[in-house]
């Protein structure tokens, strides 16, 4: 089996937790500070080795396509104020060496068809999937360890993290098998949003994923799941039940930015890293924590 050169982007979704920022601008392009939290997810597929870019795009999403073009006119301006830092940052957004393909689609009928979208761009080829509304930070990030996994031995592979009982409810659930001495979980099922008492584990699968090119087959058989929508969930676990899949352990923190308090937390603790920031921003949250009015 090749190597894993390409991801896909599924970037269609509406948005409608962060109206309205998100009228005009879609969710992706919100900032943690001063880089959006798709670039991040780029970022972590680069570093993976990822070569080939694929965004699955829909309505009102020019605007991650502009972001991820040149864009001449401003690099000029900066480089003629003298701002060649500036400069370079703009333009190495996509460094040489790697694309971007840009697919739609045409209407909002799950995660699953979403991928099923890039299928044309991906061809006969294993790759990456990147939700960025998860937002990782660490010294090794999933898409680099799922990659490392797959050079290993090539299958369909999940990266898992234990939630509270609480949360099993929003996310896609494993139904795990053994774990191995490499590591690896083996993946008997994945259930998508479980309720509480349905749930088979507290490990959920999150928004990183390596497949081999047959999870396009089964996403073409798949009836509406989960919320009438085509799920990749239940493509995931068609494969489980052949025992085609395997998940590894989520080696980052991960932050869900599909929610305000996610979100947040993903600006302060990455205020809290940023070496610029850091000494002014403690400062002050000391400040406002033993000021006027914070005595709840
Ligand atoms: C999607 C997937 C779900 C996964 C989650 C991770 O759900 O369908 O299986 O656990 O991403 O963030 P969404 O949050 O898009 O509803």
């Amino acid at each position: 089996m090749t190597r894993i050169t390409k991801a896909v982007f599924p970037v269609a979704g509406l948005g409608t937790r962060f109206l309205p920022a998100t009228k005009a601008m879609p969710k992706e392009l919100l900032p943690i500070i001063d880089k959006p939290i798709i670039q991040f997810a780029v970022e972590e597929a680069i570093g993976a080795g990822i070569t080939e870019l694929v965004f699955v795009t829909g309505r009102n999403k020019r605007a991650v396509g502009d972001h991820f073009d040149a864009n001449l006119e401003l690099e000029s301006q900066l480089l003629a104020k003298g701002k060649k830092e500036l400069r370079d940052l703009v333009r190495n957004i996509v460094p040489e060496g790697v694309s971007c393909i840009f697919v739609r689609q045409p209407e909002p009928l799950g995660l699953g068809h979403a991928v099923l979208c890039a299928a044309p761009a991906v061809g006969n080829n294993p790759f990456a999937v990147l939700l960025a509304d998860d937002f990782m930070q660490g010294e090794t990030l999933p898409t680099a360890a799922l990659v490392a996994a797959f050079d290993q031995k090539p299958q369909n592979l999940l990266s898992v993290s234990e939630v509270s009982a609480e949360e099993v409810s929003k996310y896609g659930i494993l139904r795990p098998g053994e774990r191995g001495a490499d590591g690896l979980i083996s993946v008997k099922g994945l259930v998508e949003k479980p309720a509480r008492e349905d749930a088979p584990s507290r490990l959920a699968s999150f928004g990183r994923y390596v497949f081999t090119p047959e999870v396009f087959a089964v996403l073409r058989t798949l009836k509406p799941g989960a919320g009438g929508e085509i799920q990749l969930a239940d493509a995931i676990d068609q494969l489980a039940e052949a025992g085609k899949v395997a998940a590894i352990s989520n080696p980052s923190q991960r932050y869900d930015c599909g929610s305000k308090f996610g979100y947040l937390t993903a600006i302060v603790d990455h205020a809290l890293a940023h070496p610029d920031y850091r000494t002014r921003f403690l400062d002050l949250l000391r400040d406002r924590l033993t000021g006027p009015g914070c005595s709840q």
